[in-house]
C-alpha cells in the first residue's frame, strides 16, 4: 500500500514510533527512523529491516535542536530521493504542577514539544512543496483538550500541538500538503512509565480519569495492531482529502469537536 511513499518516522526507537516504523516498513515503504537514543534506534530499524518488504533506515536527531533536525532531514532525503511522509511521535512527557512548573521545565517541555513540531514540519514542508505535496502526522493528546492539573506544561504543550496543526494545514493546503494530528491512548513505555511513578490513590484516579472512558474495553491499545493501520492510511493517499484534523485514536476515552 505504501510501496512509493519516502517517509520519516521520529521517536522511532521505541512506542509508537517504533509500530509505526514497523508497519510502514511492513507496507512497503522506505522509511528513515530517527530518534536521541541511538541504540534503540538502530535496533529498531535492523529488526524492521528483517521483516520487510520496505526498507529502514536510522539517523540520530534531537527534535529540539534546529540545526539537529536540518541535517538529518536532508540526509535523509538524500538517501529517499525526496519525502512524502512525515510521522512525528517523537516528544516528553512529565508530572508538573500548576502553582510551581519552574521556568526551566517549562522551556523543555516547550523546546522538545512544540519547538520540535514545528522545526520537524517545517523541514517536511520544503521538501513535500517541491515533491508536489505530502503528509505530515503529529502527536496530539486528550492531556491538550482537558484540564491536566497532575501535568501541566505537557497538557499546555500539546494544546499547542493541537493549535499548530490547525493552522499548518490552513497554511500548506494550497502545497497539498496535509497537516493532521493523532490523539492516542496506547501502551507505550511512555505510559508504563507514568503509570510506575503513581500511589495507589493516584492510579485509582487515573482509572477513572483516564481508563473508564475507553469504551472499548477499558485498556489503552496496542501500538501496532491497533496505531500502525490508522498510521498506514494517513501515509496513503486514501486519506488525501483529510487536513487539520484532530483524530483520537484511543477506544474512544475521548472526542474531538
Ligand atoms: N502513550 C500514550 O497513550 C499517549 C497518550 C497521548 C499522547 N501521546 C503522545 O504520543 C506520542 C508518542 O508517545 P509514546 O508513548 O510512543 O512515547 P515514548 O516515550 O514511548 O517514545 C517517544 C520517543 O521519542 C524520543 N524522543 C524524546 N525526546 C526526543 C528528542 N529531543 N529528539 C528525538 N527523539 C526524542 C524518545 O527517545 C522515544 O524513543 C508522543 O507525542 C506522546 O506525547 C501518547
Amino acid at each position: 500500500m505504501l510501496e512509493d511513499k519516502r517517509i520519516i518516522v521520529t521517536g522511532s526507537a521505541r512506542g509508537m514510533g517504533l509500530a509505526t516504523l514497523t508497519a510502514f516498513v511492513q507496507a512497503g515503504a522506505r522509511v528513515v527512523g530517527m530518534d536521541i537514543n541511538d541504540a534503540d534506534g538502530e535496533q529498531a530499524a535492523r529488526d524492521a529491516n528483517a521483516l520487510g518488504p520496505g526498507k529502514a533506515a536510522y539517523l540520530h536527531i534531537d527534535i529540539a535542536d534546529q540545526s539537529s533536525v536540518e541535517t538529518a532531514f536532508q540526509e535523509a532525503v538524500n538517501w529517499l530521493g525526496g519525502l512524502d511522509v512525515l510521522a512525528h511521535p517523537a516528544a516528553i512527557q512529565a508530572g508538573s504542577a500548576a502553582s510551581d512548573v519552574s521556568v526551566e521545565d517549562w522551556d523543555r517541555m516547550f523546546a522538545v514539544n512544540v519547538r520540535g513540531t514545528m522545526i520537524t514540519n517545517q523541514a517536511a514542508y520544503h521538501h513535500m512543496k517541491a515533491a508536489g505535496g505530502g503528509s505530515i502526522i503529529n502527536f496530539g493528546s486528550i492531556s491538550g483538550q482537558r484540564a491536566e492539573p497532575g501535568a501541566v506544561a505537557y497538557s499546555a504543550s500539546k494544546g499547542a500541538v493541537h493549535s499548530w496543526t490547525r493552522s499548518a494545514a490552513g497554511a500548506w493546503g494550497m502545497d497539498r500538503v496535509r497537516v493532521n494530528a493523532i490523539l492516542p491512548a496506547m501502551a507505550t513505555p511512555m505510559y508504563q512509565e507514568a503509570m510506575a511513578l503513581l500511589t495507589e490513590q493516584q492510579a485509582t484516579e487515573s482509572f477513572w480519569m483516564n481508563h473508564r472512558s475507553i469504551a472499548l474495553g477499558q485498556e489503552y491499545g496496542d501500538p501496532l495492531t491497533d496505531l500502525g493501520p490508522v498510521m498506514v492510511f494517513f501515509a496513503s493517499d486514501a486519506s488525501k482529502f483529510i487536513t487539520g484534523q484532530l483524530i483520537p485514536v484511543d477506544g474512544g476515552q475521548t472526542n474531538t469537536r
